[in-house]
């Protein structure tokens, strides 16, 4: 992993994310274009964690917490880059984060029909809660 680097997004790479995304996330989300990203940005400049070999962009993860919990988004790694323990750290500079900032649990939304990805969370430690259910509302413009 020495060729690896891993530091927050710039604005200037939010574009390139998106499409990243469309390759290498899995689902996708309300919040999927520049405003959406942009405000996530704009709000917290380090949330973004993006991973870099050789300079081409392999992974991200946003590492969000807003002063009572630490939430994992986007883990993604690209398809061609897999099980190389690029997912792994990224887990690790996410939860590094959080520490620094305070947090005491990080946690993730994960799709019940996401196999592979429970593995790569159990892998760094992560467990399922199967007494909660997500609560939803779409909030008007
Ligand atoms: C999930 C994902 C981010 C993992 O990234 P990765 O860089 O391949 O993960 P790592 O190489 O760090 O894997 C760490 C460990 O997790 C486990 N693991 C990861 N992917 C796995 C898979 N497909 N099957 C089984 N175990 C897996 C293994 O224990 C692995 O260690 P090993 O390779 O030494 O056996 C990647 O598969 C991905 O981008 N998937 C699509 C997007 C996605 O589903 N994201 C999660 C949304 S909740």
């Amino acid at each position: 992993m020495s060729d690896l680097q891993i530091a927050a997004a710039s604005a200037a790479d939010l574009g390139a994310v998106l499409a990243f995304w469309k390759t290498a996330a899995e689902g996708a989300s309300i919040s999927d274009d520049l405003p959406g990203v942009g405000q996530l940005h704009a709000r917290d400049p380090h949330a973004l964690l993006l991973a870099r070999r050789d300079g081409e962009l392999v992974g991200t993860v946003i590492a969000g917490f807003d002063g009572w919990r630490c939430h994992l988004y986007r883990l993604a790694v690209h398809p061609e880059h897999r099980r190389q323990g690029i997912g792994a750290a990224l887990l690790a500079a996410a939860e590094e984060r959080f520490s620094e900032l305070g947090g005491r649990r990080a946690d993730a939304m994960v799709l019940d029909r996401n196999t592979p990805a429970h593995a790569a969370w159990r892998a760094g430690g992560y467990h399922p809660e199967d007494h909660w259910t997500r609560w939803v509302k779409p909030l008007e413009g």
